[in-house]
């Protein structure tokens, strides 16, 4: 996934949303749940408004589940409503559907004292690029949906999904982009392969991953890499170089001269964070958020 963000584009990604919203009751926001804050959109609250809204954080099966449980604290005191899943497997994605219904309960009491009978929910499912939006529109579904793209004239050629008797989604969500602006942002994005490691450069990724996973995962890193020793100071960007070099010269990373070839050794080093070969990791804490 490559999309180049340009401020013209957001105006139109945030219209084209707006214009979703005004067909929903509630708008499902999904974040990585190893990066939750990396992941969400800098102007959420204002693009959403008083939207009732339930957050997803996916991915969860790759993140660290303490994490996930301080983060979901985080957003609950935020006032949303929080579930963890995992698109792929679809683990806790049959809450969603109850769960946005709870959104509007109170509504819907008022609807049945009228002598109503509620319509199911209808949501949209808004994220940045690569968050599991069309993974979970799709195990939501039960079938494979068609990707239509998002394309101006919303409206138009937008068919409601049906989820089980309590909800309808919209078939294409909403894409947003992430803070662009913050390079922390940027790097934590390329570690988990959220952005494409073309538009920085892979050895500064993988220098910014290990220093993460060094300073909160060591022993994972170590017993991954066989690298011995005390926990090093991540601080001094020298000892982080020697960690990476160590694992390329475990993995045979080596160029003439016996030299290591951090490029490669960078390769392996995000390839293995990525796909859970150290555990499951989260990149970011909520403490790091919160304001004092
Ligand atoms: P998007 O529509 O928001 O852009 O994201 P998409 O669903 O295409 O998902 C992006 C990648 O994330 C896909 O992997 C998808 O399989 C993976 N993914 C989505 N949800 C989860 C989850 O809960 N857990 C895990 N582990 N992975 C998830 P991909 O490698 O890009 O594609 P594919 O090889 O799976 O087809």
């Amino acid at each position: 996934m490559s999309i180049q963000w340009f401020p013209g584009h957001m105006t139109r990604a945030r219209r084209q949303i707006q214009e979703k919203l005004k067909l929903i009751d509630v708008a499902i926001e999904l974040l990585d749940a190893r990066l939750p804050m990396s992941s969400r959109n800098p102007m959420i609250n204002d693009i959403l408004g008083n939207k009732p809204r339930l957050i997803i954080m996916n991915k969860c099966d790759l993140a660290d589940p303490d994490v996930t449980a301080k983060w979901m604290k985080y957003f609950r005191n935020e006032g949303h409503a929080v579930i963890a899943v995992d698109a792929s497997t679809g683990s806790n994605v049959s809450q969603i559907p109850g769960e946005a219904r709870k959104l509007l309960e109170e509504k819907f009491q008022k609807q049945i004292a009228k002598g109503m009978k509620p319509r199911p929910v209808r949501a949209l499912i808004v994220g940045i690029p690569n968050v599991g939006k069309s993974t979970l529109i799709n195990k939501l579904a039960g079938r494979t949906v068609a990707a239509t793209g998002d394309r101006p004239g919303v409206t138009k050629g937008q068919q409601w999904i049906r989820v089980g008797s309590e909800m309808e989604l919209l078939d294409t969500p909403g894409i947003l982009w992430p803070k662009f602006e913050d390079q922390e942002v940027g790097y934590r994005l390329a570690t988990t392969g959220a952005i494409r490691e073309e538009i920085l450069n892979v050895e500064d990724i993988a220098f910014y991953a290990l220093k993460y996973v060094a300073s909160h995962y060591w022993g994972r890193l170590s017993e991954r890499f066989g690298i011995t020793g005390d926990a090093i100071d991540v601080e001094d960007s020298d000892e982080v170089v020697r960690v990476m070099e160590d694992i390329g010269r475990k993995r045979g990373c080596l160029m003439g001269g016996g030299r290591v070839d951090l490029e490669k050794a960078s390769g392996i080093i995000l390839r293995e964070l990525r796909s859970g070969k150290l555990g499951r990791l989260t990149f970011e804490e909520p403490y790091s958020f919160m304001v004092n």
